[in-house]
């Protein structure tokens, strides 16, 4: 068990990005890593904050629990929450692009093309990067299908992590998955095929190292 007793931030799941009031773009993100993290750190006396966007699992008992849909409601939460933390862990899915506008009004359905204009949304893990304080960690998450180490690392160094996991597009939605951990100073440690509680368990021990090197 680790000594110090964190105050850890964890986003959770895939963001929705609305169309209209009743459609959305998302993706096949289940929130499971997120929750096994949370229940990972509230077993190891840490306090949590859990943001998360829709998903089919129960919340586990004693984390503040902050339900988002959207990344700009996501982002929103993650400001706010952020100064407070020693350490966030960012497994949300965020959806790289949203509706250039959003119809107030179900769209009607015509015998046309119909074409969606996208606009980037803000990197909320660069942000965290770009504002963290001395003292606190951060963890980003990858899914790569291509040059998975080199990405991954660009991932670690351009958005300023402490730490990043990398995994291949499969473990999206899946129980059991093959990670690769990476922080500044150490080489990639691989968990093969580990179930999600198992990779939560041995990624937050990884994190928690992190705060032994202030
Ligand atoms: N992330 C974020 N805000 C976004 C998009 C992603 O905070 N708008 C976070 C995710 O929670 C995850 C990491 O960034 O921890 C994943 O980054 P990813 O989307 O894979 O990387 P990109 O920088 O978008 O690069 P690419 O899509 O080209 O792989």
């Amino acid at each position: 068990m680790h000594k110090k007793k964190l105050n850890i931030l964890i986003t959770a799941g895939g963001t929705r990005e609305y169309i209209d009031p009743v459609r959305f773009i998302s993706n096949a993100s289940s929130g499971r890593m997120g929750y096994a993290l949370a229940r990972a750190a509230l077993k190891a006396g840490h306090r949590v904050t859990l943001i998360t966007a829709p998903t089919a699992l129960k919340p586990p008992a004693g984390a503040t629990v902050v339900p988002v849909e959207t990344s700009a409601e996501m982002f929103a939460a993650v400001k706010a929450a952020f100064d407070r933390c020693d350490g966030l862990l960012m497994t949300a899915a965020v959806s790289d692009y949203r509706p250039a506008k959003t119809s107030t009004h179900k769209l009607k359905k015509h015998n046309t093309e119909l074409v969606l204009h996208l606009k980037p949304t803000p990197d909320i893990l660069a942000w965290a990067g770009r504002h963290k304080k001395h003292g606190q960690r951060i963890c980003g998450f990858a899914l790569e299908d291509r040059d998975i180490f080199a990405n991954a690392e660009q991932k670690l160094r351009r958005k300023k992590l402490d730490m990043v996991v990398a995994n291949p597009p499969g473990a999206i939605g899946a129980e059991r998955s093959t990670l690769h951990i990476k922080t500044r100073d150490d080489n990639w440690q691989t968990f093969e095929n580990f179930s999600k509680t198992r990779s939560a368990a041995a990624l937050l021990r990884h994190f928690e190292k992190l705060f032994d090197t202030q």
